[in-house]
């Protein structure tokens, strides 16, 4: 996996991948869910920044952390671009514990490549345990919902799947998105994160087997499982 997220994130860096506006929708949605104006985030596996800069920019104070050491350079180089104060660190998102000890309003993950194929129940529940009581994690996860795995090594998870699989690490699931990070109709940008729009994503996808990325927004259970 490492050699694929490597030469990804060089592609990244080389050709400027194109992030889209619905992006700035699904992060002022993300702070909305947590309730807090200010939240505290952690957004694992932050690549080059892109997601962290925005939660900066609606208000979080953000930690983010990727093993990529070149994405992290890239990470930095945009900070300073943005007159920005986001803590970008090098870190093994396996091993959280080693790195973390503080609790976050906020667990972002986004095309995290360890939950590419395998739904790890103990990293998972690792992340739910650095969650503030009335914390979100989320999980973004690009995927044409067949549950087939791609050449590239990744998994077209499936919401059924996805779901299962939250309720077994013992969270609550708050809300469920799919959107297309593509739409190049601007108007329509805003209402990407929406119930109406997530049906009529799956409906489309579910016909094109054209991917889009999926949203789980989850918190821990009360009982602190
Ligand atoms: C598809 S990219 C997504 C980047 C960013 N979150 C975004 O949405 O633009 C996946 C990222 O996960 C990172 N990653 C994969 N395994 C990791 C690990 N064990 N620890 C930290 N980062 C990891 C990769 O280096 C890569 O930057």
């Amino acid at each position: 996996m490492k050699i694929i997220d490597s030469i990804q994130n060089k592609l990244i860096v080389k050709m400027g991948f194109k992030y889209y506006d619905e992006d700035k929708y699904l992060i002022q949605k993300c702070i909305k869910c947590s309730n807090k104006n200010n939240p505290s985030v952690l957004d694992v596996g932050c690549g080059t920044g892109h997601h962290s800069l925005l939660f900066e920019k609606y208000g979080a104070k953000v930690t983010a952390f990727d093993y990529d050491e070149s994405a992290i350079d890239k990470a930095k180089e945009n900070r300073m671009k943005h007159n920005s104060k986001v803590t970008f660190l090098v870190a093994d998102g396996r091993y959280p514990e080693k790195y973390f000890t503080e609790k976050y309003d906020i667990i972002f993950m986004a095309g995290f490549s360890i939950f590419g194929i395998d739904l790890n129940k103990p990293i998972m529940t690792k992340y739910l345990s650095m969650l503030n009581e009335g914390g979100i994690l989320v999980l973004v996860h690009n995927s044409n919902l067949t549950g087939l795995v791609r050449k590239t090594n990744w998994k077209n998870h499936t919401i059924e799947e996805l779901r299962s699989f939250f309720e077994s690490v013992g969270s609550n699931i708050e809300k469920i998105y799919f959107y297309d990070r593509h739409i190049t109709i601007k108007i329509l940008r805003r209402f990407a994160i929406t119930g109406p729009s997530t049906k009529m994503h799956i409906l489309i996808s579910k016909i094109t087997k054209l991917p889009c990325a999926i949203v789980f927004i989850v918190s821990k259970s009360k009982n602190g499982k």
